[in-house]
């Protein structure tokens, strides 16, 4: 019925492949080795009388809740590894039993509780410190509650890549918001999900201050730091916008706009004059900060993961990315101008050298980012 595998330096029964109604999914280890890093970088940044009353000799009494937790993996990995009070918690009672028996095979009884709650319901009448939502799919119908509870830090996954991309309807529906379907619709994913919690947020007079927010196979994953108070969820509101796309001549670029009553739209591209398409609302600010992405780097470093070095690959293309909404991808273009394609590194040197700003972006390993407009990377690609 079960077995075992080891994350980190956790180990942890999961389900054998005839168990289907407890949920595990081993491509998410790298996801949860990310968080590790990220929740450990967070917690040391806090000065010490943050790290809340009483004991505070190397266990912390900050509180971090998996609402949506199956095995408990996130949340027994989070009590072990870092450290912390964990609240664990799943629906499904099978899923409950399991995560009581994990929380005992790592020793971690004085520090993690298993509840089998409908998530809402526990979100709703506590707060936590740290709040994680991993969802099947869209984690929309757990925001509001979850933005209610967290004081400090919200760890959100999105696996609804389809919708949020504009691959599929649905973005309007359940993200408010407008994707489009574009090259760059990983990012356009990760944003439209910052600008939805930025808005849940906001209603709470919170604000949200991303820390490290990427995107690797069918997910999108957010650390993202709570701030309170009207005015810095005003000022915040001011971090929404718009992308303007062009899908004749790839012309593209994003426009700030906090009062969606205001909002001018240009009609016809600046460069070829076809019909200009608009996504957002989304999150046009920077979706990182430089300082915890280097702290979660050297965390990852130290530790003891299984995906060590895709991890740190991630956080160190984060650290170096430019702070540009949308990216370009080198060989669509390339195949547009009909030149083959040169190495992305000589392509972004000869950007530099141009005078633009350039860089690498996590979101894929074959494009780029830079703030040359579509008709100046057409020049520099022919030449
Ligand atoms: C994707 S799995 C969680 C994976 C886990 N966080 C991990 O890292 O392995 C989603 C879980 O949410 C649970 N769930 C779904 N709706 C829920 C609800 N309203 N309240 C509590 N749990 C819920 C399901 O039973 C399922 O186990
Ligand atoms: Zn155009």
């Amino acid at each position: 019925m079960f077995s075992e595998v080891k994350e980190g330096t956790t180990r942890i029964l999961i389900p054998t492949q005839t168990t289907k109604s407890i949920f595990y999914n081993p491509q998410m280890e790298l996801c949860r080795d990310i968080d590790i890093a990220g929740i450990a970088a967070f917690v040391s940044s806090l000065p010490a009388s943050w790290q809340g009353q009483g004991q505070w000799q190397g266990k912390s009494s900050l509180t971090y809740i998996d609402a949506l937790a199956a095995t408990g993996v996130r949340g027994v990995r989070v009590a072990k590894e870092v450290g912390l009070r964990v609240v664990i918690n799943d629906r499904s009672r099978a899923a409950y039993e399991v995560i009581n028996r994990n929380i005992k095979r790592n020793a971690v009884e004085e520090r993690a509780k298993a509840y089998n709650e409908n998530a809402n319901v526990l979100l709703l009448q506590n707060k936590y410190d740290l709040v994680d939502l991993d969802p099947f799919g869209t984690p929309v119908p757990f925001l509001d509650a979850a933005c209610k509870s967290a004081k400090k830090l919200l760890l959100i996954t999105a696996t609804d890549t389809a919708p949020l991309c504009g691959a599929h309807s649905g973005g309007l529906r359940k993200y408010d918001a407008n994707p489009l379907n574009t090259e760059y619709h990983k990012e356009m994913a990760t944003r439209i999900l910052l600008g939805k919690v930025t808005r849940d947020l906001c209603k709470y007079d919170r604000a949200i201050r991303p820390l490290l927010s990427y995107s690797k196979a069918h997910f999108v994953r957010l650390i993202a730091q709570v701030e309170k108070g009207a005015k810095k969820a005003d000022e915040c509101m001011k971090r929404l916008g718009f992308i303007a796309h062009c899908f004749s001549c790839g012309n593209r670029f994003a426009f700030a706009c906090s009062n969606l009553m205001e909002l001018k739209v240009e009609k016809k591209c600046g460069v070829c004059g076809a019909k200009i398409r608009i996504a957002g609302p989304l999150y046009i600010n920077t979706i990182k900060q430089k300082g915890f992405c280097e702290r979660v780097h050297n965390e990852l470093e130290k530790r003891t993961l299984g995906k060590k070095k895709e991890a740190m690959k991630i956080v160190e293309t984060s650290i170096n990315e430019l702070d540009i909404p949308f990216f370009y991808e080198h060989h669509a273009i390339c195949k547009a101008l009909k030149v083959p394609p040169s190495s992305i590194s000589s392509l972004i040197n000869a950007l530099q050298s141009s005078g633009f700003s350039a860089s690498r972006t996590h979101f894929s390993d074959t494009a780029f980012k830079t703030n040359a407009r579509i008709e100046e990377i057409k020049s520099i690609l022919k030449a």
